[in-house]
């Protein structure tokens, strides 16, 4: 049997099991930071009211900042037996500080409390994010600036369809990032709502002072409504969602990376420190870290879904279901983190394999729409040349050679208009470099556009 804070009412203990089953200090217990903080600015704000008395505030304040180093420490050992990590804080407090520790709860409800706890530990990790992120980016950066000129065929489909670089290729990806740091840092404004003081559901009749509270915490608003204030958790929502898009694209990358390192592409080769050998097949070198990097995505969507249920149905304001927020959200963050830490460090080691990029470029008529702008610009109007060119990739197809090798005078026998001129026009290089427009996969647009991100990164 365990006895508790609010046993008053009670005749009886709680049960065991019980207790073990409505406890969540196993994984609530990462926010202490944030529970103390949280509470030393709540008796700071007490004391400056005169709700208590500055000395009692100062003595809570001190008392705390003590539970704040022995934890950090380790001469405090969290107990797992209590009910959550705001329960064991208030308890150690009045254990160590006397009756003075029953004062820090005034004006308070563990609703408002736990509410601003999540939200201060989730800001920090948007933080940590994005800066996962740049470092990402980053990377990409370097990569791309190496690979100006790697030609590689671009598909839709997964069909070879128009000529590319590899450095146009991965800052896609930069792009996503890019608008996954914007989708956190809008996120985290939601978040920036200080909630204590809405007490359990309806405030509280002490004179308090919310936006001194805010102030000191670093918060830029207040929450307008006491009930929403304790059953808000839509920016757990949010950020998790962000979050699954984030993964969504780490997963696509990775599905690329899985099949640029087979022997069918041989366009890269992971570093021996990102790959994993066989137990049986002794050849074997395996890209498990981009497949655990697609796997966690799959998890980290059923964590989003988890959340979503899990709200659902709540009537207003607070109900116990709500506790479920903390694992789905922890597991969340604990595996983007790690795939993105995880994924940059591949990316920064893989080597790029040029030669066999170049050669898959030269495969399967990347330069077909190319041949078919040549002869726009000797005028024919786009759909003729378009099917002009059809003609002569069947010809090629029958031949088994590429554009580049036909004679001209098959070229003549299709269309007289063909002039030698026109294997300037489908060469590899002149058709990537020549996709000047803005966006496109000239050297000068990969140019703009590391620029651009260069840009972005430090502002
Ligand atoms: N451990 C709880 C949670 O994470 C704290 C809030 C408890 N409030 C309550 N009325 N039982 O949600």
């Amino acid at each position: 049997m365990s006895s508790k804070m609010w046993d008053g009412r009670f005749k009886k203990s709680l049960d065991l099991k019980v207790n073990d089953f409505n406890s969540s200090i196993k994984f609530d217990w990462v926010m202490f930071r944030e529970d103390i903080t949280g509470s030393i600015a709540h008796a700071y704000m007490l004391g400056e009211t005169g709700i208590i008395n500055k000395s009692e505030s100062e003595r809570i304040i001190e008392g705390l900042e003590k539970i704040f180093e022995d934890i950090e420490n380790g001469t405090l050992e969290i107990d797992f037996e209590s009910e959550d990590i705001h329960m064991f804080i208030e308890a150690v407090l009045t254990e160590r500080i006397g009756d003075t520790g029953k004062k820090l709860h005034t004006a308070r409800s563990r609703n408002d409390q736990v509410a601003l706890d999540i939200r201060i530990y989730l800001k920090k990790q948007c933080d940590e994010i994005m800066d996962l992120l740049k470092c990402l980016i980053r990377e990409i950066i370097e990569k791309a600036k190496e690979n100006k000129t790697t030609f590689m065929p671009g598909t839709t489909h997964l069909q070879h369809g128009q000529p590319i670089v590899f450095a146009h290729h991965i800052l896609a990806y930069a792009q996503m990032f890019k608008r996954d740091i914007e989708r956190i840092a809008d996120c985290k404004k939601r978040m920036d709502y200080m909630p204590l003081g809405s007490g359990a559901l309806a405030g509280t009749t002490y004179p308090i002072n919310r936006h001194l509270v805010a102030e000191k915490l670093g918060f830029a608003n207040v929450t307008e409504n006491s009930i929403d204030g304790v059953s808000d958790r839509d920016f757990v929502i949010e950020f998790a969602s962000d979050l699954s898009i984030i993964m969504t694209h780490i997963s696509r990358f990775s599905e690329e990376i899985i099949l640029w390192c087979t022997s069918e592409y041989n366009f890269i080769e992971l570093d021996d420190a990102f790959s994993t050998g066989s137990s049986i097949m002794p050849q074997k070198k395996n890209p498990d870290i981009a497949e655990l990097c697609r796997g966690k995505t799959g998890r980290v969507y059923g964590s989003l879904i988890t959340l979503l249920t899990m709200m659902k149905g709540l009537p207003l304001a607070y109900n116990k279901d709500m506790q479920e927020d903390k694992e789905a959200i922890f597991d969340v963050l604990e595996n983007t983190k790690l795939s993105l830490d995880t994924f940059t460090g591949m990316l920064k080691t893989l080597k790029v394999n040029r030669d066999s990029m170049k050669k898959a470029s030269q495969k399967g008529f990347l330069n077909a729409t190319d041949c078919a702008d040549y002869l726009v610009k000797k005028g024919l109007p786009f759909r003729d040349a378009y099917k002009i060119t059809g003609q002569l990739v069947a010809v090629c197809i029958e031949k088994n050679i590429s554009l580049e090798d036909l004679p001209i005078e098959e070229y003549k026998k299709i269309c007289e208009i063909f002039e030698f001129e026109v294997y300037k026009y489908i060469d590899l290089e002149y058709c990537v470099n020549e996709r000047k427009v803005y966006g496109g996969p000239s050297k000068e647009s990969i140019e703009t556009q590391i620029k651009n991100l260069e840009k972005f990164l430090e502002g």
